[in-house]
């Protein structure tokens, strides 16, 4: 999730360009860099770190960045890496090889590699690891092609050019390009990944959302599904793909600079909650061959080192914990390996058994939990070789690791992790999978079926949040409780703790979960008349022992006055007698419903901090990534 910015006009770029990376640094903050077209010359800076790291590299130019600071059309881009580390020659723009045209992106282009290879074998030399600079030669190319047959309009050209280049490309990709011999114009692509266009007086603007250009027009158009646009400082002409006219959708923007950051929700934890489906589509995004083979990111392991496996540890903290907990019932039973889930702070001061046929995998959505990280070089020091499943390209612990899988999840800004668990979660299960297909467990089209349930989870995620009405009333309803308990089983224990953590760091309310068999052995004494108790019941197909025995959990606490929330699978009749508010989620393996299951429960926990009059995005004592032992 990247932040993309353009602008043609008869202003200068340089400064609204760099004005609107500023709004949209919260998209990515790994690089930053501007394309600006002044006189028939292309001019391109770009640093890794923040934005401010690019700020101090125009400044501090030669021509302190004089050259740059009076064309008036520009395109800018903050990052968030996927393909390729958090470097300067990573960082966006990317040029064509004869630097005459400037590309940015923001998704991820699946089909990159074999595009890659392509370019390389006609002696196209790359200069970055990214997956973007693709684009940037295809276009060159065709531009070349376009550019053979002459026309007066270079920005037709340039467009035309784009279009081609969409039609090749497969995956998620909102694209910007500039070129130096079609000055005054900025052409933009969107399929998958978010573009809006602002339209102004005698000046246009792209991005990626309107809050990069909100404090100098408020009139939108929002581009739809694989449609090409070409704006220059009066015009704004849109086409498909394939060249046909076409629309986007009009609208005027109310919100402020800072409800438009936040994409209009009230709180950055409610838009990353929104972006789920995304997230997870993205953490999908690429990861199965057309041989059916599972592709991890960066495998400094064999598949030798792998078929040695005798055991796997699962290590992190906090949401990642309980993600790992989900995780450890689909990797067990896919790969038929021992797996131990372990507290991160706990984990090398016990002595584990480690050598070098464990596998420890390790789950961080910063890349710098210290606990995490120390526990890393310990299993490290033992041995043992180590897989990181991370959201932050280039952070530390994917970089001490012997082989990393990322999760696309984009930047989390709300200190609670509600995107992370999700895409952790997905990615495990890739990891899971890989395991079972390279010991010989699993076999393509078993491996190929379970991605394609998974693939289908953004959908069902999607359909979950447009039904959280009732659990919001429901939980300003219960603003005012002391105590709030959660039971699961099987993969819903975890989801029951993931949902106590929530609301205990955002609302500050007692919440404790449970395994739902585990409560008539102490914890069932802590209900008194009216204690809410969450209770995630598994899909009543299948394993129906399971959804049974909870059903009887529930009966249990109900009978001894508890309030119970029920989140249980559509038609779910067994338990609706015993629910005293009914949350239904779509229909789904047990071993994917935790995808949905959690999602009521990240509202609940919002909505009741909000409710309290919380900072939701900021709750007291806690910090986003924890650097401390
Ligand atoms: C809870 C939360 C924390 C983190 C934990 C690990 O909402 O955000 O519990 O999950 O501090 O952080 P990472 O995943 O960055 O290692």
């Amino acid at each position: 999730m990247c932040g993309i910015v353009g602008f043609v006009g008869a202003r200068p770029a340089l400064g609204i360009v760099v004005d609107g990376l500023r709004r949209l640094e919260y998209r990515g903050y790994d690089s930053a860099g501007v394309a600006i077209v002044d006189g028939g010359e292309l001019l391109v800076r770009k640093r890794a770190g923040k934005l401010a790291n690019l700020e101090k590299a125009l400044a501090g130019s030669p021509d302190g960045g004089a050259a740059m600071a009076v064309g008036t059309s520009g395109i800018g881009h903050t990052r968030w890496a996927t393909h390729g580390g958090p470097t300067d020659r990573n960082a966006h723009p990317h040029r064509s090889a004869d630097g005459r045209v400037a590309v940015i992106h923001n998704g991820i282009i699946e089909n990159f590699a074999r595009l890659r290879a392509e370019l390389e074998a006609t002696g196209v030399e790359f200069a970055s690891d990214t997956d973007t600079e693709v684009a940037a030669h295809l276009l060159a190319a065709e531009l070349a092609v376009l550019r053979a047959q002459e026309s007066d309009d270079q920005g037709e050209v340039l467009a035309e050019a784009m279009r081609r280049v969409c039609r090749r490309l497969e995956g998620a990709f909102t694209l910007l390009a500039i070129d130096a011999d079609a000055p005054g114009v900025v052409v933009g692509a969107r399929r998958n990944s978010p573009l809006v266009v602002g339209r102004g007086q005698g000046e246009n603007y792209l991005a990626s959302d309107v809050s990069a250009f909100i404090e100098h027009t408020r009139e939108a158009i929002e581009l739809g599904q694989d449609q090409v646009v070409k704006i220059s400082a009066d015009e704004i002409v849109i086409t498909t793909f394939d060249g046909q006219p076409s629309q986007g959708k009009d609208y005027h923007v109310n919100w402020d600079a800072a409800a438009a950051e936040k994409g209009g929700y009230d709180w950055f934890m409610l838009k990353e909650i929104a972006e789920q489906p995304q997230a997870v589509a993205d953490t999908l995004r690429g990861r199965l061959s057309e041989a059916g083979e599972i592709i991890l990111d960066e495998v400094r392991l064999t598949d030798q080192d792998l078929r040695d496996v005798d055991k796997i540890f699962i290590v992190s903290c906090g949401t990642s914990y309980h993600a790992g907990l989900v995780a450890k019932y689909a990797i067990e039973h896919w790969t038929r390996i021992p797996c131990e889930v372990e507290l991160a702070s706990e984990f090398r001061y016990r002595d584990p058994v480690l050598d070098r046929s464990t596998l420890v995998v390790v789950i961080s959505q910063s890349g710098e939990t210290m606990d995490t990280l120390m526990a890393l070089r310990h299993a490290r020091e033992q041995k043992a070789r180590v897989l990181a499943i991370c959201n932050t390209n280039g952070s530390t612990i994917p970089r001490e690791s012997d082989a990393v899988l990322y999760t696309h999840g984009g930047p989390e800004i709300a200190v609670a992790s509600t995107k992370a668990f999700l895409t952790q979660i997905t990615a495990c299960y890739l990891v899971g999978l890989h395991l079972a297909q390279v010991r010989g467990i699993k076999f393509a089209d078993e491996v190929g079926a379970i991605v394609a349930q998974l693939q289908a989870m953004p959908d069902a995620i999607a359909k979950v949040l447009t039904t959280m009405e009732p659990v919001r009333e429901l939980a300003r309803s219960l603003v005012d409780v002391n105590t709030i308990l959660f039971i699961g089983r099987h993969v819903g224990y975890p989801v029951a703790l993931e949902g106590a953590l929530k609301l205990k760091e955002l609302a500050y309310i007692h919440a404790e979960g449970f395994a739902a068999g585990e409560l008539k052995h102490g914890p069932i004494a802590v209900i008194d008349e009216g204690t809410p108790v969450v209770c995630v019941v598994p899909s009543s197909k299948g394993r129906s022992l399971l959804h049974d025995k909870v059903v009887s959990n529930i009966q249990e606490v109900r009978a001894r006055g508890a309030r119970t929330i029920v989140i249980a699978e559509e038609g779910d009749e067994a338990v609706r007698p015993y629910a005293d508010h009914l949350v239904e989620v779509p229909a789904a393996p047990t071993l994917l419903a935790p995808l949905l299951t959690t999602v009521p429960l990240q509202v609940f926990a919002c909505e009741v901090a909000a409710a309290r009059g919380l900072d939701v995005d900021q709750p007291r004592n806690l910090a986003k990534s924890v650097t401390v032992e």
